[in-house]
């Protein structure tokens, strides 16, 4: 899907879902791009899905999903931090902290296989941000901003997001570019409905689901 479409098909779901949302958590398919302006070639090669550039996403119609006190928490590449803050600004948010999700082994010692062109990537940023004026729940306060949790999948996020949203920020709970369904949110991407019965497992990553071809 192109980004014109993309933007008229998230337009005729905020028409669908005019109530305004209290929170919203996006995890948006990054194009990472070198400095000629091209897809790095490791980024294409990797690819598990189409991709949207930064400019393209600022131009996604988000702020007319959410109500006007509202919470954002956007997954950012470590690379791509000045890009993540500028999505919160373009889409209506001020940036106020953010969480880390530290990758780790099942021994619990960090998980070094993922990429990282100056260091080796074992953390991965949420952006939080506020549209209006609003404080995080009694929760929020003793929340500390690190998850620590095994890989799974790629791209695959851990569950643990969704708990201290639930916990912390308001309903109702907006879910963009979401991969698979969780009760309670309203959810959109293109593979949300889909992408349950193609996932892969690997050898290795933590499962929800038992995980067959994982030693015993
Ligand atoms: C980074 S992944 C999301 C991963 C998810 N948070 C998880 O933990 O599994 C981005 C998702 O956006 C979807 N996507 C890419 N382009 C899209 C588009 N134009 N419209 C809707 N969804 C799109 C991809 O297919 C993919 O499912």
């Amino acid at each position: 899907m192109d980004s014109a479409a993309t933007a008229a098909d998230l337009a005729a779901f905020g028409r669908a879902h005019p109530q305004g949302f209290g929170s919203l958590l996006i995890d948006p398919p990054w194009r990472f791009a070198n400095r000629t302006g091209k897809v790095a070639p490791e980024h294409r090669r990797l690819a598990r899905y189409a991709t949207l550039s930064t400019e393209e996403l600022a131009t996604l119609p988000v702020a007319g999903l959410m109500a006007p006190a509202s919470h954002v928490y956007l997954w950012c590449p470590n690379a791509l931090l000045p890009d993540g803050l500028a999505l919160l600004q373009a889409w209506g948010f001020t940036y106020k902290t953010n969480l880390v999700w530290y990758k780790v082994r099942k021994d619990g010692g960090p998980d070094g296989r993922g990429v990282g062109f100056y260091f080796r990537n074992v953390t991965e940023l949420v952006l939080f941000g506020v549209r209006g004026s609003l404080r995080t729940a009694a929760p929020g306060r003793r929340q500390t901003n690190v998850m620590v949790h095994r890989k799974r999948e790629h791209s695959k996020k851990p569950p643990t997001l969704y708990e201290i949203i639930e916990a912390c920020s308001p309903g109702p709970y907006l879910e963009l570019f979401a991969r698979e369904r969780r009760p309670g949110w309203a959810q959109w991407g293109d593979q949300v409905d889909t992408y349950e019965q193609t996932r892969k497992r690997h050898r290795g990553y933590d499962w929800a689901l038992p995980a067959t071809d994982e030693p015993a």
